[in-house]
Parts: structure tokens; C-alpha cells; sequence
């Protein structure tokens, strides 16, 4: 499948991303939102009107309620931290806690392409095959210099680092193509080091596997139309 046409699927790792992201949006719009409602009361409230002298504020005027700020700052920013941190050690957590089920691929970068080891025994290069609705384990390395598997559908980015495992899972929640890029700098050719993530049915990806690993065993380069 033609990787310009890629990019209208998803997988759970997308949701969690998602949702993460909304946590973050809906504070840090709450909290702009209050800083400039304050700042627009403040120019209001505070301006200079004709008569004033250019003195400025009083002591008294100024530490007026200081208090109670000094409280609201802790409590919401103290708040806004441990949100924000929490939610994130929790989508970290759910996308470590690989099910003991998943299928596992190894993907291996390289200058300048990508290598898929099925745990089933056969490799393709630059396609990556998934079952919808099934755990895939990936476990990415390199073979010369430092790459990044990303695939932006899905929300994922990880490191390819040589003699270094990083291991993520996933579980494609519709069929499609995904774009896969590399997102490391890592030579002259970075800009196509790219692959495509298909996911299909599972009765598709067991007929496929099948295929692959039937009597005419060897390496499949999984190019074209993948049905
Ligand atoms: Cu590999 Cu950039």
C-alpha cells in the first residue's frame, strides 16, 4: 500500500496518547484563560485616572490579601503538578504492561529502511502486519546508528538504538495503513526512511501468516496491495 495514502487508522496507544494530551490541554487552557481574565481586570481596575498623582500604591494597599494568593498559588499549582504527573506515570504504566499474549515483532532500523521479525518466523521489510483487535508486543533495535520508530497514527515513538531493546505494545483498534517514519536524524537519506503499518482482520493476518510461512518459505517483501 502506497504510504502517501496511509494515515486513517488507530489503536488504543492512541486513545491513551489522546487523552493525555486532553489533560494537559484542558489545564493549560483553564489556566490561561484565568491568567488573562486577570490580567484584562488588573489594566481595568488598576489604571490610571486623570487627577492621580504618580505615587505609588500605599503599603497597606499593596500586601491586602496577600495571603490568601499566596495560599490559592500553592494549592493550584501543587494541584496542576500532581495532575499532570499522575496522569502521565499512568499512560507510561499501561504502555509498559506488555499482555502475555501479545504477538511479538522485532523491528530493526537500518540506513536506510526498516526490518520486521515475526515471533512466527519470518521477516518482511518495510511493512509491518498486525492483527485488529489483538496485542502486538514491538521490540526495536538497530543494526548501525540511531534511528526512531514512530508511528504517528498510533502515537508512538521509540528509540532504535543499537544492542538496545525498547520495547512498546499496541492494539490496533481499526483495519488501515499507518505511515511509519523515522524520526532521528540519522543520515542522508532520513527523510525516506519511512514503512507502512498495516493492520487487517484477524482471519486476513492468519491467512497471511500462513502464507508466510507455508512451503515456500522465505523472506517476503510484503510490497504492494497487501490483499
Ligand atoms: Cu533512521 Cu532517521
Amino acid at each position: 500500500m502506497d504510504p502517501s495514502h496511509a494515515g486513517h487508522t488507530a489503536a488504543t496507544s492512541t486513545a491513551q496518547y489522546d487523552a493525555l494530551f486532553g489533560l494537559y490541554f484542558l489545564i493549560g487552557a483553564v489556566v490561561g484563560v484565568l491568567v488573562l481574565s486577570w490580567l484584562a481586570v488588573s489594566l481595568v481596575r488598576h489604571r490610571a485616572r486623570a487627577g492621580d498623582g504618580d505615587d505609588l500604591p500605599g503599603e497597606d494597599e499593596d500586601s491586602r490579601g496577600r495571603g490568601l494568593h499566596v495560599w490559592i498559588m500553592v494549592f493550584g499549582i501543587s494541584g496542576i503538578l500532581f495532575a499532570l504527573a499522575f496522569g502521565t506515570l499512568g499512560t507510561l504504566h499501561e504502555l509498559e504492561a506488555v499482555p502475555a499474549d501479545a504477538h511479538g515483532v522485532v523491528v530493526t532500523g537500518f540506513q536506510f529502511g526498516w526490518i520486521f521479525d515475526y515471533d512466527q518466523g519470518f521477516r518482511t521489510f518495510n511493512e509491518l502486519r498486525v492483527p485488529v483487535g489483538e496485542p502486538v508486543r514491538i521490540e526495536v533495535t538497530s543494526m548501525d546508528v540511531f534511528h526512531n520508530f514512530a508511528v504517528p497514527d498510533y502515537r508512538i515513538r521509540i528509540d532504535a538504538i543499537p544492542e538496545k531493546m525498547n520495547t512498546l505494545w499496541f492494539n490496533a483498534t481499526e483495519p488501515g495503513a499507518a505511515r511509519v517514519m523515522c524520526v532521528e536524524l540519522c543520515g542522508v537519506a532520513h527523510a525516506y526512511m519511512k514503512a507502512t503499518l498495516v493492520a487487517v482482520p484477524v482471519a486476513e493476518y492468519d491467512a497471511w501468516v500462513l502464507e508466510q510461512t507455508g512451503p515456500s518459505r522465505g523472506v517476503s517483501t510484503a510490497k504492494g496491495d497487501p490483499r
